[in-house]
Parts: C-alpha cells; sequence; structure tokens
C-alpha cells in the first residue's frame, strides 16, 4: 500500500549457489536475508490492492490508458537505473551468467515497451465505433481485478513481468510475490513501484508461498492468478478459491520438450540445438530440450558429436567469461538429478560422456544418458537440470505416441533435411503441443509469438498482445440510433 513495512519477525536467509570453500568444505555463501510476512500481513497487502481497485472505481482502473502508459513508462526510466545491481544480483541470487543476466534485463526493459506499444494499437481500436443493426458501439478492454502474481526462480525479473506489467497496465491492481530463489533482486525496484503507480496498485509481499498464498486463494477476493511454475502448485492453488469459475488463470506450467532427430537430419545442426537446447541456463528454462529421439542409426554418431559438444562447453562462476555452466540455486537438485540419472542406470542406460552428472555442492556437469526408455524417471520427468536423456527410435510413429501419451503439451523439435517428411509431421505434432520448431531448438521468443501450451503446459496465453488480452475483458458502450438518442 505505498509503504516499506519495517519488519524485525521471521527472515530467510539467501544462500548464493556461489559456494566460497569453509572449514567443512564448499558451502553457499549467505548473501543476505529478506523478510518473511505473515498471513495477517498478505491480507493487509491484499485488501490494499482490493481497495485500490474499489470495484473497477478506483483511480487506476478509471485512469484513462495514456495516462496508465505515462506511469509505466516512467518506471522503465527508474529501472533503467537500477541495471547494475538486478544484473548482479542475478548472477548471485540464481546463478544466472553474467551475459545471460543482462540479456534477462534488457529483454525485460524491451518486453515492457513492446506492451506499451501494442497498448497504444489496442486502444487506437477502441477509439473507433463499430455500426450494427442500427446500434452503435465502442468496444473497448476492461481491467479483471486483483490479479496475484508469482513469477519463476529461472527468470525471476523477465517472466515475472511478462504477466505483472500486462496485468498491471490493462488496470488492474496487484499483488506481487517474488520466488523464493530471486526474491533479493526485487528490492531495488520496490522505490519505483511505490513512485510511479498510485497507493496500493502494487502490493509487494515476501514470505513462504505455502504459508501465505492459501488464505490469499480462500478469501476469493482474488480474480485472476497467474503464475509461471508448477501445475501441481497451480491446480491446489486454484482448488481454495470459493468460486473457482469466477477464477480466470493465466499459468505457464511443466514442459518435457522433446527433440526428435529423424534418418534424414543434418546431425551437425542437431547437435549443436540440442546442446543449446538442453543446457542453456543449464537446463533450467520451461522450454529446455528435456528429452532427445535419434533414429538408432544415427545414434552413435550423433552421441560422439554430442559428447564432444558437451566437453566445449566452459564450466564457471557467472562472472566469467565464456561461462555457460554454473551453480545450481535450488539446493535439492543435485540429489534430485543424481536420483533420476541412478534410476536410468539401474534400469540399463549408460553415460555417455566423461564426468557426465559429477556434482559438487551447488554444481553438476551434463550428463547424456542412452538408452533412455519409459520405465525410467527421465522419459517422464521434467528433470528441469543439465541431464540429457537420449531415446533410440526405429519408427517416427513412437516419437508421435509419446507426445500423445505424454502429460505435456508445450513444444517439440524437428531434425530433417526432408521437406517431406516435415510436411508429413507437422500435424500430428502441433495439434499436441503449441509450437513446432523446425531444425532449431525449442524457445519461448520473439516475444511478440504466443507463448502457451496444451495439456498440463499452460492456461491461457502470453507474449506481448496476448497477455494485454489474457488481463483484460471486452467489453462495450452501445446505444441505439434513433431520432431522440442522437448524442
Ligand atoms: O522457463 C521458461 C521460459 O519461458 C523460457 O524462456 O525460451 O526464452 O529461455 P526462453
Amino acid at each position: 500500500n505505498g509503504e516499506m513495512r519495517a519488519w524485525n519477525g521471521e527472515v530467510h536467509e539467501v544462500l548464493s549457489p556461489v559456494c566460497i570453500r569453509t572449514e567443512k568444505g564448499l558451502e553457499r555463501k549467505l548473501i543476505g536475508t529478506y523478510p518473511l510476512c505473515s498471513e495477517k500481513e498478505a491480507d493487509e497487502a491484499l485488501q490494499a490492492a482490493v481497495a485500490a481497485y474499489n470495484n473497477g472505481r478506483g483511480e487506476w482502473p478509471t485512469m484513462s490508458v495514456a495516462d496508465r502508459i505515462h506511469c509505466v513508462e516512467q518506471f522503465t526510466h527508474k529501472i533503467i537505473e537500477k541495471k547494475a545491481i538486478v544484473v548482479k544480483l542475478l548472477m548471485w541470487e540464481i546463478g544466472k551468467s553474467y551475459a545471460d543476466s543482462v540479456k534477462e534485463f534488457d529483454r525485460t526493459v524491451e518486453y515492457i515497451y513492446a506492451t506499451i506499444d501494442a497498448l497504444k494499437d489496442l486502444d487506437r481500436q477502441s477509439s473507433k465505433f463499430s455500426i450494427e443493426q442500427g446500434i452503435v458501439a465502442q468496444i473497448r478492454r476492461s481491467p479483471l481485478g486483483v490479479v496475484l502474481c508469482m513469477g519463476p526462480f529461472n527468470y525471476p525479473l523477465n517472466e515475472t513481468f511478462t504477466t505483472l506489467i500486462p496485468a498491471l497496465i490493462m488496470g488492474n491492481t496487484l499483488l506481487f510475490k517474488p520466488p523464493k530463489h530471486g526474491t533479493l533482486l526485487h528490492y531495488p525496484l520496490l522505490e519505483a513501484f511505490r513512485d510511479c503507480f498510485p497507493k496500493g496498485v502494487v502490493n509487494t509481499i515476501y514470505g513462504r508461498g505455502n504459508k501465505i498464498i492459501p488464505d490469499l486463494m480462500k478469501s476469493g477476493q482474488i480474480n485472476v492468478l497467474t503464475l509461471i511454475g508448477s501445475s501441481k502448485v497451480a491446480n491446489e492453488l486454484k482448488k481454495l478459491h470459493p468460486k473457482v469459475n469466477r477464477l480466470r488463470a493465466i499459468l505457464g506450467l511443466d514442459a518435457k520438450n522433446a527433440a526428435i532427430i529423424t534418418a534424414k537430419a543434418d546431425i551437425n545442426l542437431a547437435v549443436q540445438e540440442t546442446v543449446l537446447g538442453s543446457l542453456s541456463f543449464n537446463g533450467q528454462r520451461c522450454t529446455a530440450l528435456k528429452i532427445v529421439f535419434i533414429h538408432r542409426s544415427l545414434a552413435d554418431v550423433f552421441l560422439k558429436e554430442l559428447s564432444a559438444a558437451v566437453a566445449e562447453l566452459k564450466f564457471g562462476m557467472p562472472w566469467e567469461t565464456g561461462v555457460s555452466l554454473t551453480p545450481l540455486p535450488e539446493p535439492q537438485k543435485p540429489a534430485y538429478l543424481k536420483d533420476c540419472i541412478a534410476d536410468a542406470v539401474a534400469k540399463g542406460a549408460k553415460i555417455v560422456n566423461d564426468n557426465g552428472g559429477d556434482s559438487c555442492e551447488s554444481f553438476v556437469y551434463p550428463a547424456i544418458v542412452y538408452p533412455v526408455n519409459k520405465h525410467m524417471k527421465l522419459y517422464t520427468e521434467e528433470q528441469f537440470g543439465p541431464v540429457i536423456p537420449v531415446v533410440p527410435f526405429d519408427d517416427l510413429e513412437e516419437t508421435i505416441q509419446y507426445l500423445i501419451d505424454s502429460t505435456h503439451g508445450q513444444q517439440v523439435s524437428i531434425f530433417s533435411n526432408d521437406d517431406e517428411e516435415i510436411a508429413a509431421l507437422i500435424d500430428p505434432l502441433v495439434n499436441q503441443v503449441s509450437r513446432v520448431n523446425i531444425n532449431c531448438q525449442c524457445q519461448r521468443g520473439p516475444d511478440v509469438f504466443p507463448f502457451t501450451g496444451r495439456k498440463d503446459s499452460a492456461e491461457g496465453t502470453l507474449s506481448v498482445i496476448d497477455a494485454l488480452r489474457s488481463f483484460s475483458i471486452r467489453s462495450l458502450v452501445a446505444t441505439k440510433l434513433n431520432e431522440s438518442n442522437k448524442h
């Protein structure tokens, strides 16, 4: 509600994935603390958002589009001034390389400007009148109410803002909880929120999600839930809302994107894109390639070249030049990945590359695991880390069946140099996932393209223009044309 609350209650200690050597060995470095608010404080923030919305009569939801845009522009100027510290915190808090941290920041700013441009277009369309059957109508877009916004740890700034900014600019009021790993980096931005928006429009809460979020959902005062995270959490939260049919959910969830490398693929290209797709930010992207199907006739050469390409990647601290493999922020992740690899090995697979799966505290060296089959965890679970499960196939039907059976439906990549083969695959694939990539890795961008998924992978659509639509409703002001009604 426009105030920084002083806090002397419970705090969370932020342990960086970047380790230091101590008497006990390598340990995660303590880089800061943040307050954990109670259910009561979270409710106060919610009431501030409810009051600022004031059933659609508040200053923000009734403000002109031009004025709302002006506030967001001011906000953007202020956050640009904070770039250096936010980039530094991205490196220390989530272990993202310097180059990728800068990219995340710049992409966020570009996204905000693209959103502003898209809203100007949308607003121009709203100023036109439609006349049908003697009814003249102005069709516009109106806000939905109070939005609870939660972003992910892997893009704590960018993916948070891809929901927060469109929700805000469309006139909604917000309750925003940063991800557990990736909270400190939002601190430098709080003043910008306070200075650029009316009181109560953006309310940031720090805390343990499982402690403070359930009551917010149970209150029935949240109109929109937006979360980039796990489908399990999203489903649990939705169920808590007393009138779930009145809740709009805009969700970016789990994915197990597959690469399908056919017998007619360009192997060098497939290797290059597999490395990028599977290991950028250590495989911690919802869009990452999380399973690779290789035609059996090419398996040996593919595994050899893939291992060689992985060995070329530089492993190190986020600020080191040219580094692409960095420490992992989730403390439990190394043990989880080890367990997945051990499960596959126990069921007959091998680690193909030298040092694959070796780990030390927060570091895990990428593992290429082959041959993976449907009895292994790596076949179905979203590992979200630096492990590349490779599955041999004889008939392309096997790969289509994998997608049909999967609970996920975000993207797929096909590698083939045969146009007819690709053409025959497109319909079967695009009817299972929301994006088919031909001879390239899976990814979210460019950000103007729709970003969504089928099955458990998403609800609603993001991207610049789609997000503006997602966080608003089409409404119209209509009047009948007749002699006594000429205004
Ligand atoms: O983690 C999920 C993100 O949407 C991935 O985005 O493909 O641009 O890395 P990206």
